[in-house]
């Protein structure tokens, strides 16, 4: 017969009496300023064990890079060093998600730029490698999506492709019904749903305008996604297209997308939970999403934001009890939900009051939108009973103001990674500035012995089993394995994040573990993942394996050609309201970039 370490754990202690099995490691929490990004990070990835992707949009950041500005950086983590990248469209607010072959896909974008393409109907692929020698491949004439995307959201599926959702086709703060592209399509193409790699309408997207920018998309161990936008969520199926249901609206009228940016993520999915998901979302905020409320000049950087943080189990049982309430410490829009390998979130980043932008508030702070910068994380614990799921205590208070276009992530040695924020049209030194200040939250368990393990292959199949060779502590009690996506994160919203737990088992003689691919694709899709063995709370150094084959995901020649055969949907709306190209860019939000939005090249 054959036991989880865990239960085997609990069975140890029951039967044998032990001292309780330390489920967090114990110390002090530290939080190092070290280190810049070039570019202020918008976007950023976890691509490598040593390497992370930045993203920023087209602005004069003081890195370059082939004779002109970056606005893309690879962060060397051991060395704390960037170099650039050289994307040739404006990334500015577009999504990412890995395939099943690793590679990562950043899609959208915008068509403001000092140099290079129109990004709006981008598709960038990235192949991560460990020694610098790799760059952002992209040509418009290429590949592309096959409609323009400015805030949309991308989840990696069961199949290994990506599925990315809504934004809109031209610039505006808060999404509008003349500018909405409440559609679906997918990277690579698939012929479905009628559509030969052309957008699929979305109801929902089109129901949750306005505040419906960067939508909450998660793969549910179903095949069903979870669907959120503005005050409303759903249970989706991209295979049929079906709505499977509506969930009840956020209570108490909160908003939780951009620029209403709530936090978001789907708690573990472990074999002791029985993989039933939970969502849990935090903050965002109450205000009206009617237009007349977002003319420029009529929001305001002093607006209050929301505390509230919401949690379902999506399932029959979960869905039928709703929304359980719960508050944080202080509240706040734009808070980034970060996993930790031990199973708990850490909050980081956001602010106090206003919203997700600039250039828009009767009072702005500088540009800003948003303003009293929240400079403490905070550690949730979702095992905790209700009312007692939040700390502050004992962590560490940063300097740096990390708001708009801010981002954080877990990094393969468990370190937290904090970056960005730049609530401005440019780089400026005004407050609130242009930050490329890096600073680097150690949990505790940092500071204790870490396990090691070595024998992870560099693809890890469903149901696998694999023995790593361990090197564990003296007295290690509870020893487990997980495996993390660490997700894409921009805006507050980190696409595919997601920690499973794994079925593992200990040698007699505590020198392997052996452990055992995720079940199922739709619990953890075929990509790329960091594996943690775990001792006492403690983990070890994350590895990085590619769960499944590593193969491609499906590749559809037809639709493919298809979207290549012709323009971006709503190019036309699109060459219309810019017909002149320059009195378009008299918009204030472009003022201050120096060089003139070049006419979009290609499609
Ligand atoms: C969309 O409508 C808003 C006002 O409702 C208007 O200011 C804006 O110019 C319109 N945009 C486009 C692209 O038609
Ligand atoms: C063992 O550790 C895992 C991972 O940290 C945790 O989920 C589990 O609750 C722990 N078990 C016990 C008995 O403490
Ligand atoms: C990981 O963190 C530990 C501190 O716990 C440090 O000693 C080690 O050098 C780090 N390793 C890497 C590869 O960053
Ligand atoms: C993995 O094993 C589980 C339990 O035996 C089974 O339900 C599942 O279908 C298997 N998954 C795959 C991908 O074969
Ligand atoms: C991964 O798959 C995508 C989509 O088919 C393809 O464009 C890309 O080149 C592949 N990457 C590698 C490394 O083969």
């Amino acid at each position: 017969m054959k036991l989880s370490s865990a239960f085997r754990a609990l069975l140890t202690s029951a039967l044998f009496g032990s001292a309780a099995v330390a489920q967090f490691a114990s110390g002090e929490w530290s939080l190092v300023q070290d280190g810049t990004s070039g570019v202020s990070a918008l976007e950023m990835a976890v691509v490598s064990e040593t390497t992370v992707m930045i993203l920023d949009k087209v602005e004069h950041n003081p890195l370059q890079t082939t004779g002109h500005f970056a606005w893309g950086a690879e962060l060397d983590l051991i060395t704390r060093t960037v170099r650039p990248l050289n994307p040739t469209s404006n990334t500015w607010c577009g999504t990412g998600s890995f395939l099943s072959n690793g590679t990562m896909v950043s899609s959208g974008g915008h068509r403001v730029v000092l140099t290079g393409n129109n990004g709006l109907a981008a598709v960038r692929l990235f192949d991560p490698c460990e020694d610098k020698n790799c760059d952002i491949i992209e040509d418009e004439n290429q590949r592309r999506m096959a409609s323009l995307r400015w805030y949309p959201s991308s989840v990696r599926l069961e199949d290994g492709s990506a599925l990315i959702m809504g934004g809109s086709w031209e610039n505006n703060i808060i999404d509008m019904p003349n500018i909405t592209n409440p559609t679906y399509e997918f990277f690579p193409p698939k012929n479905i749903h009628g559509q030969n790699g052309t957008p699929i309408y979305s109801q929902f997207i089109h129901d949750a305008l306005n505040a419906n920018h960067f939508p909450i998309l998660i793969q549910l161990p179903d095949g069903n996604l979870f669907v959120a936008a503005n005050q409303m969520s759903m249970i989706f199926d991209w295979k049929t297209n079906q709505e499977i249901m509506r969930l009840p609206n956020f209570p108490n009228g909160v908003r939780v997308t951009s620029p209403l940016s709530a936090g978001a993520t789907l708690l573990p999915l472990t074999p002791e939970n029985n993989y039933t998901p939970e969502v849990l979302i935090c903050g965002g905020s109450s205000i009206s999403d009617e237009l007349v409320h977002w003319s420029r000049g009529a929001t305001d950087s002093q607006a209050p934001t929301s505390d509230q943080c919401v949690r379902m189990v999506l399932n029959e049982e979960g869905i039928a009890k709703g929304w359980e309430v719960d508050h944080m410490p202080v509240p706040r829009i734009m808070a980034e939900l970060v996993l930790l390998p031990d199973g708990r979130v850490i909050m980081v980043n956001g602010a106090r009051t206003g919203i997700a932008g600039y250039g828009t508030s009767f009072n702005p702070i500088g540009d800003s939108d948003c303003d009293n910068p929240v400079f403490n994380p905070v550690l949730y614990d979702p095992s905790a009973p209700l009312g007692e799921r939040f700390t502050e205590d004992g962590l560490p208070v940063s300097d740096v103001a990390r708001m708009y276009h801010s981002t954080a992530t877990m990094t393969p040695n468990g370190t937290i990674l904090l970056a960005g924020s730049n609530p401005n049209d440019d780089v400026t030194t005004v407050k609130w500035g242009t930050e490329y200040r890096l600073e680097w939250l150690d949990p505790p368990y940092m500071q204790h012995t870490r396990p090691t393990y070595t024998g992870l292959p560099e693809t890890f199949d469903y149901n696998q089993t694999v023995a790593l060779d361990i090197d564990i502590p003296e007295g290690a009690q509870n020893v487990s394995a997980v495996i993390m996506d660490f997700g894409f994160a921009t805006h507050a919203v980190h696409m595919d994040q997601r920690l499973v737990g794994l079925v593992s088992e200990l040698s007699d003689d505590k020198t392997q573990l052996t452990i055992t691919g995720p079940p199922s694709p739709t619990i953890y899709s075929p990509g790329p993942a960091f594996v943690f063995v775990l001792v006492d709370g403690v983990p070890s150094f994350g590895h990085k394996t590619l769960i499944g084959t590593g193969a491609q995901p499906p590749f559809d020649q037809g639709a493919f050609n298809n979207v290549m055969s012709q323009q971006p949907l709503y190019w036309d709306q699109w060459m219309i309201v810019h017909k002149d190209d320059a009195a378009a860019d008299e918009d204030k939000l472009f003022s201050t970039l120096s060089g003139p939005a070049s006419t979009p090249t290609g499609y």
